[in-house]
């Protein structure tokens, strides 16, 4: 039977372009001859067209492909000629090879992802790997190796390495932390404990009930975030910026703060809750301004630090090393000295008078 082709030339001296379709198949002709009408009516019978050497022909093989459920429409050339030795490129290379694996549009049925083919076909249109928002590169790297287009597989494993952190102990980024905080609620329990924040930016944010426990902090910037009835216990808080944190009722147990900032700090929770600094690592922090009523300060280390005009009320600072630290101006009324080693701390410019036990060296 012959076939019935509908022929369109475009005649620019001294080229004549034409195309021709019939069911399966387009087809270019680009041909240097200027008699463009008899070539028209020639090119419309393919048996004549074929006597038509000098004619450059282009097959344009367009098929569909239903991938998943998904149909792609393509050319026979695009899935064959960019790697030729892949299994795409064997599986389209003859025509029909798969008769009957078509669904009733007549597409090939491929039982795979669409999601991750589309990458793929586009890579095999234009070569250059490009992978829309939300697609996980994993899934496109394994359908890579499922036709086996090897170049791409290697693009692929290169950028999966690269979108992987380095290892799980990279410090998490201020942005990582708040997309996690914005997803939960202030009364769910943020399980933070261990986790790094090394030189994190965590400042302004509101960080209340969290649960820090051994988590490392040093040198992130906590500046005016709200700390209230936080858990740092055994944290690494040395060289952190605090300045102006709400610390309310805050768990530091045997936390290191050393060299921190927790310059003008407020510990004290108007419902009473006492903030337990006992035995912390507070090396030379400057806590100047810091209102600490009642704050549990027991057998912690101040040496060298700076708590110049703070108010220490009703503090409990038994056994703590107060070494060389700079009381000067604080309110110590209430406070508990009792075994405390003032030695060089400076205590002048007190405001109220200092009921120190006995026990004071
Ligand atoms: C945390 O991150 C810092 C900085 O990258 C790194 O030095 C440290 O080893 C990491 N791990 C832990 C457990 O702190
Ligand atoms: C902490 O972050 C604030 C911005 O939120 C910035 O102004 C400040 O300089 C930072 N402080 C430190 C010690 O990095
Ligand atoms: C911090 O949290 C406490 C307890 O919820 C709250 O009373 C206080 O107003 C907060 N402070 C700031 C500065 O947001």
């Amino acid at each position: 039977m012959r076939q019935h082709r509908v022929c369109v030339c475009v005649c620019v001296s001294p080229v004549t372009l034409c195309v021709c379709s019939c069911r399966d198949d387009d087809v270019l002709y680009i041909s240097e001859e200027e008699s463009c009408d008899d070539l028209q009516d020639d090119l419309r019978d393919p048996e004549k067209a074929q006597t038509h050497t000098d004619w450059l022909t282009l097959n344009v093989d367009w098929l569909t492909l239903n991938v998943g459920g998904r149909c792609f429409t393509t050319t026979r050339s695009t899935l064959v000629s960019k790697e030729p030795e892949s299994m795409l490129a064997h599986m389209f290379r003859e025509k029909d090879v798969w008769g009957n694996k078509r669904d009733p549009q007549g597409a090939y049925l491929i039982d795979r992802s669409p999601d991750y083919f589309e990458p793929i076909l586009n890579y095999l249109r234009h070569g250059q790997l490009i992978i829309n928002e939300g697609i996980n590169p994993l899934g496109v790297l394994e359908e890579a190796r499922f036709f086996g287009i090897e170049q791409l597989a290697e693009q692929l494993e290169t950028l999966v390495k690269s979108s992987q952190p380095p290892d799980d102990h990279s410090p998490l980024t201020r942005k990582e932390f708040v997309r996690f905080l914005l997803a939960t609620t202030t009364k769910s329990e943020l399980r933070c404990q261990g986790l790094n924040f090394t030189g994190a930016d965590l400042s302004r944010l509101d960080l209340r009930y969290i649960n820090f426990k051994m988590a490392n902090l040093r040198g992130a910037n906590l500046t005016h975030a709200n700390l209230s009835g936080a858990n740092l216990e055994r944290a690494d808080l040395s060289m952190a910026s605090l300045d102006g944190a709400n610390l309310q009722g805050v768990k530091m147990l045997c936390t290191n703060a050393e060299g921190a900032s927790l310059r003008s700090c407020n510990f004290e929770d108007p419902a009473g809750v006492k903030a337990n600094l006992e035995g912390a690592n507070l090396k030379g922090v400057d806590m100047e301004g810091s209102q600490m009523t009642g704050i549990n300060l027991r057998v912690a280390t101040l040496k060298n630090a700076k708590l110049k005009n703070c108010n220490l009320r009703g503090a409990t600072l038994a056994g703590t090393d107060l070494e060389n630290c700079d009381l000067s101006g604080c309110d110590l009324q209430e406070a508990n000295l009792r075994g405390s080693n003032v030695k060089g701390a400076i205590f002048e410019e007190m405001l109220t008078p200092l009921h120190m036990s006995q026990s004071v060296r």
